[in-house]
């Protein structure tokens, strides 16, 4: 994207014509910032954990579906939305809406999205927060021979600390926020595009070494043998949150994007292209970590600690570990910073689009909110650890509500405003897929194996069907 692009639009505030709001310099530039979003903590910290927990394999196959029939036809929702709309998620849909002759209240649906991306931006600061601190560490050697014990014992001590967790996350907000507030994405665009081939190679590099455990094979069944009777109910609802969540859909993220999309670039292709590398990454990540957690008589299903414990034995032990370790935890902050800033990026263009304040203000505020709730995660991994809401912290009820309640739920209402509420032809004309058959079997896909899959899940995990 130039650099002027989001900036301009958005220094513009509320005029929405497309010229003050500013595009993307090209395709390219907009899939790179797609990818940027949807490939982060997601794919690398969380998809292995939750696999972890919940089974293996039929919990994968569950997610790659959820990716293929829910998350891709919605991803391309999203996108042609944000397109037509021209405007920030709640915006961009009250004025689709509009213009359908339905009610503009359509538009909530929109300021939910945005909601459930400040939300999730609250947490995932604090996260990304252990990937800058854990980048030196790599580098300095503090992860010299350490086994599973001396590892967990590591984290643990760093979960423990609330400063170190609230100094990191601090570090973190300030960036998404400095840069999401100078427009200095150019720098950006440019540093991702040797970040994301830089990041996949060095994956590749823990793979191979992750092949020499001696447990590749043993993590490969873990993570591709369906075995059913692993799975809850529950399971199945975390790998439909997780497919919008590793795809950044729901919280306004891919919207907004869609919004400084210009004209006659594919939607459909980019889409897709986006979704590969995001599942890629994510299955090259439980391929790298699993075989090492067998190798060290790891727990798979320890919880939100997995990377972060397994990862630092192995860069403890192989050749360069200590360039290979700190190169990954940089790679992956600037990851998630990219995710970060996506996540950002709708809370401030409706601020300064709905009430026209500048940017900087905007910045601002959120800044000042999110930091606040941030504490509330730094501190349930240490002095609010015994506080629960139905026996979850505020951290994991953050979560829930954000990916297994809010991102479905406001999936499966963009997905039927998407199919039923516009017309036919406008969405047509809005993606602009040539092929009318292609078209067909998307615009089907998206009215009843979209909607349908998202109830059956929910229904499913309220133990409807036994
Ligand atoms: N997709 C990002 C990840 O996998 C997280 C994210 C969610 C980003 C929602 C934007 C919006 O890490």
């Amino acid at each position: 994207m130039s650099q002027d692009s989001i900036a301009v639009g958005s220094i513009a505030g509320a005029a929405s014509s497309v010229a003050a709001r500013g595009l993307w310099s090209s395709r390219w530039a907009f899939f790179l910032a797609a990818t940027g979003s949807a490939v982060g903590l997601g794919n690398i910290w969380k998809f292995p954990y939750i696999t972890g927990q919940n089974g293996g394999g039929a919990f994968v196959l569950v997610y790659l579906a959820c990716i293929l029939a829910i998350g891709i036809p919605l991803l391309m929702a999203e996108v042609m939305i944000g397109r037509r709309g021209r405007a920030n998620p709640e915006g961009a849909m009250a004025a689709l809406a509009k213009q359908a002759g339905a009610s503009r209240h359509w538009g909530k649906l929109g300021s939910v999205a945005i909601f459930t991306g400040f939300l999730i931006l609250s947490f995932y600061a604090v996260i990304a927060g252990w990937a800058v601190a854990y980048a030196p560490a790599a580098a300095i050697g503090s992860f010299a021979g350490l086994d599973g014990e001396s590892s967990g014992a590591l984290f643990a001590a760093m979960l423990g600390d609330p400063w170190k967790l609230v100094g990191y996350g601090t570090l973190v907000l300030l960036l998404t926020l400095g840069i999401v507030g100078l427009g200095v994405r150019e720098g950006l665009e440019r540093s991702l595009r040797f970040m994301m081939p830089g990041l996949f190679v060095l994956l590749l590099v823990l793979v191979g070494y992750a092949a020499t455990t001696g447990h590749f094979a043993e993590a490969v069944d873990f993570l591709f043998a369906a075995d059913f009777s692993k799975l809850s109910g529950q399971g199945v609802l975390v790998a439909l949150g997780h497919s919008f969540f590793t795809l950044s859909l729901a919280s306004g993220a891919m919207m907004a994007y869609g919004s400084y999309l210009p004209a006659g670039t594919s939607i459909v292709k980019t889409s897709i292209m986006v979704a590969l590398a995001d599942t890629g990454v994510a299955l090259l990540a439980g391929l790298a970590i699993f075989p090492l957690v067998f190798a060290n008589g790891l727990e798979p299903g320890s919880g939100p600690g997995l990377i972060f414990v397994t990862l630092p034995i192995a860069f403890g032990q192989m050749p360069f570990g200590q360039v290979v370790g700190g190169l990954f935890f940089v790679m992956l902050a600037i990851a998630a910073l990219t995710s970060a800033i996506s996540l950002s990026e709708p809370t401030i263009a409706w601020l300064t689009e709905k009430f026209g304040i500048s940017r900087l203000k905007a910045v601002l505020l959120s800044g000042v909110a999110l930091w606040l709730l941030s504490l509330g995660t730094v501190l349930s991994f240490s002095a609010w650890s015994e506080i629960t809401l139905f026996g979850k912290t505020f951290f994991d009820s953050l979560d829930y509500l954000t990916t297994n309640l809010l991102m479905p739920l406001g999936g499966l209402g963009t997905v039927l405003f998407t199919g039923w509420v516009l017309s036919r032809s406008t969405v047509q004309e809005a993606l602009g897929i040539g092929h009318p058959q292609l078209f067909r079997l998307w615009w089907q896909v998206l009215r009843g194996v979209t909607p349908l899959g998202i109830l059956l899940v929910f229904l499913h995990s309220m133990g409807l069907f036994g």
